[in-house]
């Protein structure tokens, strides 16, 4: 089973703006809901585009090129050209510290 690995403060990831962070060599976008924060893989499945340069809209997260949208807690496409989602992975979050492990090879 993989590390925790710290990424942000979680003051950091504003509810608006998505927050592109490093887990280990991957990249993972940080996106809030609320009190929740969540993470996914910050590759869209359509083209490949960095998709924390993106925007949160309606509990998704909006790919910048084509504007295929992902659930934030699912990962599942709610709106194409993308049709395979995103992986979301465990979060927590410790005294103002947001870590995140990656499970895909658990
Ligand atoms: S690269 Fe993301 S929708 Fe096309």
């Amino acid at each position: 089973m993989s590390d925790w690995v710290r990424v942000a403060r979680a003051e950091e990831v504003q509810a608006e703006t998505p927050l592109a962070v490093s887990l280990d060599d991957d990249a993972v976008v940080l996106a809030r809901l609320g009190n929740d924060i969540f993470a996914l893989e910050d590759l869209c499945t359509h083209d490949g585009s960095d998709i924390s340069g993106g925007c949160i809209v309606e509990g998704a997260i909006e790919c910048p090129r084509h504007g295929a949208r992902f659930c934030l807690r699912t990962g599942e496409v709610l709106s194409p050209p993308a049709y395979e989602g995103l992986h979301v992975f465990p979060v927590k979050i410790e005294d103002g510290d947001v870590w995140v492990r990656d499970d895909r090879w658990d």
